[in-house]
C-alpha cells in the first residue's frame, strides 16, 4: 500500500471558483482576495486580515512593522520550522532561543523571562502542531516588560485556549496557507491584527508601499500611485484566494474528521511503550495541523526508513533551528544547550494525517507502525 503524506480538500466548488477567477480580467490582488480577507477575519474573531504568500511573508511584515531591526533580540522557540528564526534574522535582528515544554513541544512560558534583556523587543511563540502556547502567561510577560508577541500560527487557524483564538492576544498572528496546511491554496498566508494604523499599513506594505494597488489603479481609471514606504512583493492573488475561499466554510468539519482520525490513532498507539504523542490539553481545542509520534531518538531515522520501505509517507517537524548549519556557524550554538528541544527534534516523526485518509489507510499506518516501532 501507498499511503501519501498529504492530500489536499480541493473539491469542485473551489475548482469553479478558481475557474471564475480565470475566465475573469483580474488574475492578482482583487477582490476575490478582499471577499476572503473578510470571510478569513471573522472566522478568527480579529478586526481585519492581510492576505500575503506565505506565512514567511507574514512573519516578515509583522516584525519589520514593529521596526524591529539591527540590535534587538526577539524571543522564539526552536522547535518550529526555520522561517521562524529566519524572518528575525531578514530583520537584522538576532533569534534568542527558550527551551520547550516536554507533554507540548510549545514554547516554555516558564523559560522566557530569563531570556530577557534591555535588547529584546518581541516574543514569537510558534502553536505547534496546532495546539496553542499558553498565551495568557506569554502576554503577562510581554506586558510585564514592554514587549510586543507576534504568533507563529502557520499550524493554528481553528485553535483556542482559554476561549482565546490565535490574534487575540498577540499583536498580530500570521498564518500559512502552504500546500499540506488545514487551510492550503499552495502557497499562501495571512496576518490578523485589531489595530487600524497596522491594518492600513500592511496592505501598503505588502505591495511595495503603494498608495494604490493594482485593483485601485484600474478599477475606474488610471490614478496615480505614490510610494509611502518601503514595503515589499508579497500580495496574495485572486487565483490564490478563490481556492480559499470555499473551504474555510469546510474548515471546521475537516478538522472533526482529523478528531475522529487523531482518536484513532492515539487508541492505536496506547499500548506501544516505544511510541509517545504530544499532549493535549484538556483547555485547548487543538487545529489538529500534524500527527506526529515520539520514538527512541537513537533509532528515530531507521524507523522513517521502515515505514518508506512501507509505502508510508512521512516527514520531520522539526529538526531543532538551532542546531542548523547557519545558526550553529553564526551563534556558536552546541548541541545540549536546549536540551528538551532537541530531544524532540531527534525523537519526532510525521505520518500522514487528513481527512481523505480511507479506513483501510489508517488501520494499515497503525499497523505498520506499531510493527515497526518495537524497541
Ligand atoms: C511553524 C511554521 N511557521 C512558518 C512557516 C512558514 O510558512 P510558509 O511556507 O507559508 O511561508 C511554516 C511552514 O510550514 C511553519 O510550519
Amino acid at each position: 500500500m501507498k499511503i501519501e503524506f498529504y492530500r489536499h480538500n480541493l473539491t469542485q466548488e473551489d475548482k469553479d471558483s478558481c475557474q471564475k477567477v480565470l475566465d475573469s480580467l483580474f488574475l492578482t490582488t482583487g477582490e476575490t482576495v478582499k471577499t476572503f480577507e473578510s470571510k478569513f477575519a471573522v472566522f478568527m474573531g480579529s478586526k481585519y486580515a492581510v492576505t500575503v504568500n506565505s506565512c514567511t511573508a507574514a512573519l516578515h511584515l509583522a516584525l519589520a512593522y514593529f521596526g524591529i531591526g539591527k540590535g534587538d533580540e526577539v524571543i522564539t522557540t526552536p522547535m518550529t520550522f526555520i522561517a521562524t528564526a529566519n524572518t528575525i534574522e531578514y530583520c537584522g535582528a538576532t533569534p534568542v532561543f527558550a527551551d520547550v515544554e516536554p507533554h507540548t513541544g510549545n514554547i516554555d512560558a516558564s523559560k522566557i523571562e530569563e531570556l530577557i534583556t534591555p535588547k529584546t523587543k518581541a516574543i514569537v511563540p510558534v502553536h505547534l502542531y496546532g495546539q496553542m502556547c499558553d498565551m495568557k502567561k506569554i502576554r503577562e510577560i510581554a506586558d510585564k516588560h514592554g514587549l510586543k508577541i507576534i504568533e507563529d500560527a502557520a499550524h493554528c487557524i481553528e485553535g483556542k485556549r482559554d476561549g482565546i483564538k490565535p490574534g487575540q492576544l498577540g499583536d498580530m498572528a500570521c498564518y500559512s496557507f502552504y500546500a499540506t496546511k488545514n487551510l492550503a491554496c499552495g502557497e499562501g498566508g495571512a496576518i490578523t491584527c485589531n489595530d487600524e494604523d497596522m491594518y492600513d499599513w500592511l496592505l501598503k506594505a505588502r505591495q511595495h508601499g503603494m498608495s494604490k494597488s493594482a485593483a485601485d489603479r484600474y478599477s475606474v481609471r488610471y490614478q496615480h500611485y505614490d510610494m509611502e514606504l518601503l514595503g515589499f512583493k508579497y500580495n496574495l492573488s485572486n487565483i490564490a484566494a478563490s481556492l480559499l475561499i470555499h473551504q474555510l466554510d469546510r474548515l471546521e468539519d475537516y478538522l472533526h474528521q482529523k478528531e475522529l482520525i487523531a482518536t484513532r490513532f492515539n487508541e492505536g498507539f496506547s499500548s506501544n511503550a516505544f511510541i509517545k504523542t504530544p499532549a493535549v490539553l484538556a483547555d485547548s481545542k487543538h487545529a489538529r495541523h500534524l500527527y506526529t509520534i515520539w520514538v527512541a531518538p537513537g533509532k528515530r531515522d531507521l524507523y522513517m526508513q521502515k515505514m518508506q520501505e512501507a509505502g508510508i509517507g512521512i516527514a520531520v517537524n522539526f529538526r531543532v533551528v538551532h542546531l542548523m548549519h547557519f545558526y550553529k556557524e553564526k551563534y556558536g550554538y552546541k548541541k545540549g544547550i536546549l536540551p528538551v528541544s532537541e530531544l524532540i527534534g531527534d525523537s519526532t516523526i510525521t505520518i500522514p494525517f487528513y481527512p481523505k485518509l480511507s479506513d483501510q489507510e489508517i488501520e494499515y499506518l497503525i499497523a505498520k507502525v506499531n510493527e515497526i516501532v518495537i524497541a
